[in-house]
Parts: C-alpha cells; structure tokens; sequence
C-alpha cells in the first residue's frame, strides 16, 4: 500500500483510514516506516496517521536540541492542526516516552495508549552511563559504526540470521539520521523523568507489549509497570527483542488491531 504522505504543523506523515485516529510514534533511531506492514491492515479499522518524529526521517531537518516533553508538545499541535479530538497514540520505545509525556499534559485527548517496547520508568544510573558511553562513542567514531552496534542486539539473538533484512533495513534508517539528532535524542531519553505516576492515573486503556529477550527496554524492570493502570491490556512476547513489529508482526498486528477494537467499544 503505498501511503498518502501529508505535512502539518511542518510535520511529514502519512495517513490513510477512516474513523478513530491512530497515532504511531517511532523510535530512537527510526522513521515511520517501522509502521509499513500495518498499515493497510489496520487502516481498515481507524485511521492510521505515521509520523516522522522530528529529526528522523523525512522531519530530519527540523531538529533543534529538546526534552522528551518539547517533542510531546509539538506532537500535541501536531493533533490540533489535524482537528482531531481524541486519538489512540502508540509509542514504539522512545515512541512510548513521547506518549507518556503527552498523556502526562494532555490526558484528554487520549482515548487509548500503547507502549510497543516501552516503559513509563525513567532510566537506571546504570542506563545514563550507558548513554554517556554512546554520546563518546558517536562523536569518537560517527554514527555509522554507532548503529552498526546498535541495531542487531534489538533482535532476539536465535533469529538474527532469519531476519538480517529487517536488521539492515533499521541499519540503513539509523544511519540516515542526522548525528545531532542521535546524539541529542539519546541526551532527551537519558534525563527523562519517571512517568509511572501518569499509568497509574491514566483512564484510557493502556497496552502494553513487552518482548521477554529486549535488551533496550529491559523485560524484568519494565513488567511491574503492567499493573499500574486502573485498564490494561499486557501481551508478553517469549523469544522477542525490542521490535516486535519486525520479529513477530502478526502477532504485534493482532494486538494493535484488538487494541484498536476494544477503545473503539468504550469511547
Ligand atoms: C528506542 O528504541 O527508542 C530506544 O532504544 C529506547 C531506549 O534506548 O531507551
């Protein structure tokens, strides 16, 4: 399905569908196109907007330093120049903190979240070190040598060798993002803040999909977050990493697609 491709508040997207708006939000290093094989299918339920985050993608050009919560403002005009009034927002990752940050100011305007990947917990002291560490890495050695690093270990290791294209394909969209917006997104992701507060106010369903083997968001120290919403829908993956939408998008379709139909039934 080729996608009908659109630009608000300076945003390239693409939209197809009808009915209850669906947000995706991508991830650190990625663009929109991580969302391609849902698109037709779910864009029979809801309309499915994409968007390219900005500094990602084709919105590569328009980033400027910023907080988790400065890309969840522009992802609010971005839904007030579109008109739409409620919508579900799923976040894959960092995707996932930008939702939280926009459930955290706009509550209102969310009939159903979804964390693909994600978790509300802000990072470990370990996880900052971590950060710093890439931060040198990056300006040591550029971001190609970054992502080449970066990417396969996102991937269940008994399936790698089954799966190298998707691997290369998110290898050739990391190295297509500009070095300031790696080096200033991993900076925004690093001094984050503990969101698990807003899950447990929030009362709009939440999804939750969770990959048992993902090393970015790790399984253990996400999964007490499952029980903080007042609604929530969990799927545990076994033998998945941190992209679902790649290693089991079947699977991860259906649950978008359940998702979908469950907040279309309450709202
Ligand atoms: C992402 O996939 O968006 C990032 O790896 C998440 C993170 O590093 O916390």
């Amino acid at each position: 399905m080729k996608p009908n491709l659109k630009s608000a508040n300076a945003l390239a997207y693409s939209d197809s569908g009808e009915g209850i708006p669906v947000i995706l939000l991508h991830g650190f290093c990625e663009t929109k196109e991580i969302w391609n094989h849902f698109l037709e299918p779910l864009s029979s339920r809801c309309r499915v907007i994409a968007i390219d985050l900005p500094g990602f993608g084709q919105n590569a050009a328009l980033f400027k330093p910023v907080t988790i919560a400065d890309l969840a403002e522009q992802i609010y005009q971005f839904v007030l120049e579109l008109n739409l009034d409620k919508v579900i927002m799923i976040g894959h990752s960092m995707g996932g903190y930008i939702a939280l940050a926009f459930a955290e100011k706009f509550p209102q305007r969310l009939a159903g979240l979804g964390l693909f990947h994600s978790t509300a917990y802000a990072d470990t002291m370990e996880k900052k070190q971590a950060r710093d560490k890439s931060i040198e890495f990056i300006d040591r050695y550029g971001t190609d040598e970054f992502v080449d690093e970066f990417v396969p270990p996102l991937f269940f290791e008994g399936r790698r060798k089954e799966l190298k294209d998707d691997i290369k394909l998110l290898i050739d969209m990391g190295k297509n993002t500009p070095k300031s917006s790696v080096i200033e997104t991993i900076r925004a992701m690093r001094d984050r803040k503990d969101r698990s507060k807003i899950l447990e106010k929030i009362s709009c369903p939440v999804l939750f999909i969770a990959g048992k083997n993902d090393i970015a968001v790790n399984f253990a120290l996400s999964a007490s977050q499952f029980w903080l919403p007042a609604n929530a829908v969990v799927h545990i993956l076994n033998n998945t990493g941190h992209v679902g939408m790649f290693e089991r998008p079947k699977e991860t379709l259906l649950m978008l697609e359940q998702f979908v139909e469950q907040v279309k039934i309450i709202s």
